[in-house]
């Protein structure tokens, strides 16, 4: 497995492959790779030929008051990571391989930026949107492979690819958590050992609401509410949004009738974490 630096290189791999009739997977990713990634790796080396994993910490997704400077970065595990996982090239550029410093042109997906994350983090949809698509054109792939756990960065890019007629399937993976229930993330290297113990607080309200679910609780506010206590129950943790959103145009809703996503943001200390569920209503 190599790793490549330039876009001319990716395309002399690709342009190879191609001749010999091979299919191409791409997972874009920021690095320090977990288990969520290589599940994601694994299951594009079951379906394609080839796989290409990008490893960028996009400057242009992170606010001015992100983390940006500090987000974890450890190329070596990485390599190690994607070589077990069946990857066949790492793409790991330099910011300036990607970016002309007088570039002036940005993938916008509007509407469903508006909420959660996109509300949250001005931009940051922005800065996906127009690396995903630089990633996609360098790499054409014939898949692209991406963590429910981003559920909003889901959506969102499947709906650039539906607009913009890319010629990409996009094949979203499930979310893969610790034992103790934590989703897996680069961003819990952050969480101290008191804060840690405080993140399982997500997926505790999460379960809380999906039992609610599950007994035929259909008001939002409610569901909502057994979340909120749940979180709030912890000291180091502040909830940024918990949200419960039409799964296709992910618009809030009232009463729950349809499928729903069920998004949760919370700060533990300084990190801030995501997590989310789906909850499937049999169609009439
Ligand atoms: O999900 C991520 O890690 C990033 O948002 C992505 C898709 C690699 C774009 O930088």
């Amino acid at each position: 497995m190599d790793t490549v630096k330039t876009i001319k290189e990716v395309r002399e791999y690709i342009k190879q492959w191609r001749r010999q009739g091979l299919s191409v997977a791409l997972v874009p990713t920021m690095g320090y790779l977990h288990d969520g990634h290589k599940s994601l790796v694994e299951r594009a080396s079951k379906e394609n030929h080839r796989v290409i994993v990008s490893i960028f910490v996009n400057p242009t997704q992170f606010g001015p008051n992100e983390d940006l400077d500090t987000y974890p970065r450890d190329l070596e595990h990485d390599k190690k990571v994607c070589e077990s996982a069946g990857a066949s090239l790492i793409f790991n550029p330099e910011p300036s391989e990607m970016y002309f410093d007088d570039r002036c042109t940005n993938v916008e997906v509007e509407g469903l930026t508006n909420g959660l994350c996109g509300a949250k983090r001005p931009g940051h949809f922005s800065g996906v949107c127009t690396v995903v698509s630089k990633l996609f054109n360098i790499v054409t792939p014939d898949r692209a492979y991406f963590g429910e756990k981003d559920a909003q960065q889901l959506a969102v890019i499947k709906r650039m690819v539906r607009d913009l007629s890319f010629d990409i399937e996009i094949v979203g993976c499930p979310i893969v958590r610790e034992k103790d229930g934590l989703a897996k993330s680069s961003r819990n290297i952050y969480l101290s050992k008191e804060e840690r113990q405080e993140a399982l607080s997500l997926n505790r309200s999460l379960r809380r609401a999906k039992k609610r679910l599950k007994d035929g609780e259909r008001d939002t506010n409610i569901i909502k509410k057994a979340i909120e206590e749940e979180i709030n129950k912890e000291t180091l943790s502040k909830i940024d949004y918990i949200e419960i959103i039409n799964s296709e145009d992910l618009k809030p809703v009232e009463k729950i009738e349809k499928t729903v996503l069920i998004a949760i943001a919370v700060f533990i200390g300084k990190t801030r974490l995501i997590d989310n569920f789906t909850f499937e209503m049999e169609e009439k």
